[in-house]
């Protein structure tokens, strides 16, 4: 069925081409809801599946999510990526049940042992020929007629993306082509990488309250006090945002660059407390991390690719997000850390002591997921009434600050348009 059939568009969305207010019908709908898993996950979109670290051998796969579909990644012998919805053939069983492992090159399906080989080709029907003179399925059947549901997939610098529309243009174009988004992208995948460890958070929140949250940097500085106390991240700092193809957005800022000096303590303002002093670190070794590891002065990279994806830098960090809806008032967050293959020992320990301040219970990713939380028990029957998103002005454009929700409002206008709304 027409999903825009399907669901009417009764929301009370502001007139077309505006984009500074949304009805908070969008995040409690389930209708909507089923109309993002046809139009958005379903649609012209790239979806994060997971770094190729993960699967760096023939055989290798790895369970994970478009949307609230399961699918399965692969690497096959011929060295290359593959992916396929994790939806039996035969009558619909999941066929991969773990998160991740490696096999001989056949996915066997528990239900009734048909198997599919790395590229979701069905390879074997017991009892395909009947047993004894009996049964067995019709001369007509092809194994070849019945392979698992083939997902498109490109591997981008490492970051291996996935689509069910196969008239996609290709990645680098999604991202933006020539934009600041993919040089983000390239500057931190700019070399092999190696998976550090994985998070898991199951959030209580429609995903694009968290979405929104990862393209804001107007609340940085104001939820995040450990941002704030330790110097991280200001709203005076020297930053900015940018946009491409409308949501896909980059936020970045240089740590000890205050714009406005009467803000900053000192010229190490990074390691030295901000209100009054009053806070402190047992172990200060915790932001002591190595400064110009890219080349350049900037501290923290927010990337968010839509719809699925965030790609970090917050000082020596890096990690992937991973939003995978599970309906319309909960998803869950997986959290992959990572560094490079040619990490010396020392960035190796500083990389890890700093996971501390991100993930689950990060110092200062852990508000995120609240932040989310609390607006989706507030809008619990909110429908028709509307959010306020003036920061910096009411379009999306690119902006040399920070103090802005032009990349929201960016993400709503594309938003807008592919779920015909
Ligand atoms: S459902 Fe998978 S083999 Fe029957
Ligand atoms: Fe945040």
């Amino acid at each position: 069925m027409d999903a825009r059939v399907m669901t009417p568009n009764d929301l009370n969305w502001p007139p077309a081409g505006e984009c500074d207010s949304v009805p908070y019908g969008v995040f409690n709908d389930p209708e909507v809801f089923d109309r993002e898993m046809e139009l958005i996950y379903q649609g012209p979109t790239w979806n994060f599946l997971g770094l190729a670290a993960e699967v760096p051998n023939a055989g290798d796969y790895k369970a994970t999510f478009i949307g609230d579909i399961p699918v399965v990644v692969t690497r096959d012998n011929d060295g290359q990526i593959y992916a396929w919805e994790n939806r039996c053939a035969h009558r619909g069983a999941l066929v991969v049940r773990d998160n991740c492992g490696s096999s001989d090159g056949s996915h066997t399906c528990v239900y009734h042992q048909w198997s599919f080989n790395n590229q979701g080709d069905l390879i074997g029907v017991p009892f395909r020929r009947g047993l004894g003179g009996n049964g067995g399925m019709p001369d007509d059947f092809d194994m070849q007629d019945y392979p698992l549901r083939k997902i498109r997939v490109e591997d981008y610098n490492g970051a291996v993306f996935g689509t069910f529309d196969w008239d996609m243009e290709d990645v680098d174009t999604y991202l933006g082509g020539d934009s600041s988004v993919n040089d983000h992208v390239k500057r931190i995948f700019n070399r092999p990488v190696k998976v550090l460890g994985h998070a898991r958070q199951y959030i209580d929140s429609n995903w694009k309250f968290y979405a929104e949250n990862t393209k804001d940097p107007y609340h940085a500085s104001l939820l995040h006090l450990f941002h704030m106390t330790f110097g991280l991240y200001r709203s005076s700092q020297t930053g900015g945002v940018r946009l491409s193809n409308d949501w896909n957005t980059v936020l970045f800022s240089e740590s000890g660059t205050d714009s406005d000096e009467s803000l900053k303590e000192t010229s190490d303002a990074h390691l030295r407390t901000y209100q009054a002093g009053d806070y402190s670190l047992e172990d200060m070794s915790l932001l002591a991390g190595r400064a110009g590891e890219w080349n350049d002065n900037t501290t923290l990279v927010i990337l968010s690719i839509m719809p699925s994806l965030v790609i970090q830098q917050i000082q020596n960090t890096l990690a992937v997000r991973q939003i995978v809806p599970k309906n319309e008032k909960e998803f869950e967050l997986v959290w992959t850390y990572f560094g490079y293959e040619d990490d010396d020992p020392e960035l190796d320990a500083i990389r890890l002591k700093q996971i501390n301040l991100i993930g689950p219970a990060g110092m200062i990713s852990m508000e995120d997921g609240e932040s989310s939380v609390i607006c989706q028990q507030a809008i619990s029957r909110s429908r028709d009434a509307r959010n306020v998103l003036q920061m910096g002005g009411k379009t999306a454009e690119d902006q040399d600050h920070l103090v802005t929700e032009t990349t929201i409002r960016g993400f709503w206008k594309k938003y807008r348009e592919l779920m015909a709304y």
